[in-house]
């Protein structure tokens, strides 16, 4: 089938809209309750810095989930410039802000930004930008070539490859030669483990209710997400009982 540019459009505004009524819940509970950034936004400035510090702080003393990624990258982006893609509750962005990094946190959900913005400024994180990812065109806003690190932590395996492909093209051109492309997804082995149930079925097993989609990835497949520009692996595995998998991908052209 030959897809118009119009067809195409609306098969991506469909997926950002299904995405958009999921992703306000944001990763990181209180007593077992996932969070939303609606509610989250009922909180007062103090509260919401002490709800954002106690599961960050959780978060970090896990050493087999954010723990050791913290350890290992925070020296390394003191002084990078980037882009953390799908930046939720910004554990991991206004960490790196923190501790020196320039940071801007791109969403496909406004309130999330919203809280963000909101916990920059009660942190003193002056330096800190903001995206909302409304179409794929908001990503011309970002410079060619303007970011050292893009981190994608979660955020590129919600929605079919082929969706991911035309969304992914337009944000790689963003990250420098010789930058670092930096992801987290799902694995092969989680799937099979899990059923080997369609993609469309599999989001609710790994997410929760009203995730519309959830794939696996292996690091042919995020090469081929990527292609046609190259990447050699800096780090590519498994953790997490075969939960996650990491791909650091160091940009070659
Ligand atoms: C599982 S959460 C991860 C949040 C954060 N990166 C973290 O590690 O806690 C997924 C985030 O990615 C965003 N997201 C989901 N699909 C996306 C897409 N196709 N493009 C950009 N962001 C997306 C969601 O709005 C949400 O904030």
């Amino acid at each position: 089938m030959v897809r118009s540019a119009a067809t195409t459009n609306v098969i991506l505004d469909d997926w950002f809209g299904r995405l958009r009524g999921k992703w306000h819940e944001i990763p990181g509970d209180v007593d077992g309750e996932r969070l939303s950034s609606r509610q989250l936004a009922t909180l007062t400035d103090d509260r919401l810095v002490a709800c954002w510090e106690s599961i960050r702080n959780a978060e970090r003393s896990r050493w087999e989930m954010r723990g050791w990624y913290h350890t290992l990258y925070q020296p390394l982006l003191t002084s990078a410039r980037v882009l953390d893609y799908g930046s939720g509750f910004g554990l991991d962005a206004l960490s790196w802000a923190q501790a020196g990094a320039s940071v801007t946190c791109a969403d496909i959900v406004a309130e999330n930004l919203r809280v963000l913005e909101r916990l920059a400024r009660a942190l003193g994180l002056h330096h800190v930008c903001f995206l909302h990812i409304e179409d794929l065109s908001s990503l011309c806003a970002l410079e060619d070539e303007s970011f050292d690190v893009i981190w994608a932590q979660g955020s590129l395996h919600h929605a079919p490859f082929d969706f991911m492909k035309q969304e992914v093209a337009c944000l790689v051109p963003k990250l420098r030669i010789g930058g670092r492309w930096i992801q987290l997804a799902y694995p092969r082995e989680r799937w099979v483990r899990d059923g080997a149930v369609p993609f469309a079925r599999w989001g609710v097993n790994t997410d929760g209710e009203g995730t519309p989609w959830a794939e696996w990835y292996d690091l042919p497949k995020v090469l081929s997400l990527l292609a046609p520009r190259r990447f050699d692996p800096v780090l590519a595995f498994n953790f997490h009982d075969d939960d996650f998998n990491w791909f650091d991908l160091l940009r070659r052209s």
